[in-house]
């Protein structure tokens, strides 16, 4: 794709109408908010957002901006039974109902049960909480119905959060789901950290759908066998990597033993908010392997990192002309992402976003 897919700032502000505001982006992992009243705050494009865990245990991405005078209502994470404005103490329960207003009893026409924080659409899909700002999209799990004969035996729904991680990084938010999605760098921008067990030449793609790409990257048969893993997981899959992208940002990459995933948010074209985990099929992993795990990631993710970075760089050229993409087992998955933005931005597109461009 030409630069300005990534560098154009009008290109970006369609973006962010046409794809982050009525799209389902992940936020965060369940194992974030595992009891009711466990919160993290964050934010998607300029919404500042509060997940929360309500006594119905129920989880719920509530807008974290008070109903009074837009305060922001919660910050950094914990366990609360109530979030208290420190602007005025207008306080509100897990659920986001306005529970008490100080002296506004008498206040004509006020009604603390039309001043809940705004729900916003919300939907958990393998564990991973998803969020649709403009609560018009259809529900998730559907259009990732095509991946489940592939992750199913994973059980990632029951794995364990045991690491996760913020980061912020200087470049656009597709150069970072491409490149997740993408085995072809594998061998060489991460020669000793994975391709000694995950190498280029044995990835496979897996066939996209409406809502995701995919590919397999299976493993040399000279790695050891990393569990315990479900034994009803087939010999394939013991014997590999699953990665995937469900569009438009969150990728994510299943082993037998372990789950890796990236929430994306864009920051502007030219930065990207990462909050990133590990999950395990064991329960409390032992010290040392746990570590090995988060020491790997430490490993390879300042691999990508830097070399996004200056690929971003390289994107500020005006002399650069883009080359064809890698065979499709390497980089067919990058095709696959191209069709999903021309879906949602192409000239085909929907009567409202043709509105939003003019
Ligand atoms: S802005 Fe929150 S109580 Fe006034
Ligand atoms: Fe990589």
């Amino acid at each position: 794709m030409p630069s300005t897919f990534y560098t154009s700032e009008a290109f970006h502000a369609l973006e962010k109408e046409e794809i982050f505001r009525r799209e389902w982006v992940c936020v965060g992992q369940m194992g974030e908010v595992s009891k009711p009243g466990d919160y993290f705050t964050t934010e998607l494009l300029d919404e500042p957002l509060l997940v929360v865990r309500g006594d119905d245990n129920q989880i719920r991405v509530l807008s974290n901006v008070c109903r009074h005078r837009a305060n922001m209502v919660a910050a950094g994470a914990g366990n609360a039974k109530g979030f208290v404005c420190s602007y005025h103490a207008w306080t509100y329960g897990r659920d986001g109902r306005l529970l008490a207003a100080r002296l506004m009893d008498g206040v004509e026409g006020f009604d603390k049960a039309n001043c809940p924080l705004h729900g916003f659409a919300t939907e958990v899909w393998q564990g991973f909480i998803f969020v649709n700002l403009d609560g018009q999209a259809k529900p998730l799990a559907p259009r990732l119905a095509g991946l489940l004969p592939h992750i199913e035996a994973h059980r990632q729904e029951q794995r364990h959060l045991f690491y996760t991680a913020e980061e912020t990084w200087q470049t656009n938010w597709k150069c970072l789901a491409e490149n997740f999605v993408e085995g072809y760098h594998l061998s060489i921008a991460h020669k000793t950290t994975l391709h000694p067990y995950i190498p280029t030449a044995l990835g496979v793609k897996i066939p996209g759908g409406e809502g995701y790409t995919a590919y397999r990257g299976g493993w040399t048969p000279e790695s050891p066998q990393r569990g315990p893993f479900n034994p009803e997981l087939t010999a394939v899959q013991y014997r590999s990597s699953f990665l995937f992208c469900v569009f438009p940002s969150f990728v994510v990459s299943y082993a037998p033993d372990i789950t890796n995933y990236l929430c994306l948010r864009p920051k502007g074209t030219g930065e990207v908010a990462i909050r990133w985990g590990l999950t395990s099929y064991v329960k409390d992993l032992e010290p040392e392997l746990r570590q090995s795990y988060i020491d790997l990631c430490y490993a390879f993710n300042p691999e990508d990192r830097a070399r996004l970075e200056t690929l971003w760089k390289g994107l500020q050229s005006r002399h650069y002309k883009p080359g064809p993409l890698a065979p499709a087992n390497y980089e067919g998955t990058i095709w696959d992402f191209y069709q999903y933005m021309a879906g949602r931005l192409g000239s085909n597109r929907g009567p409202s976003a043709v509105q939003a461009a003019e």
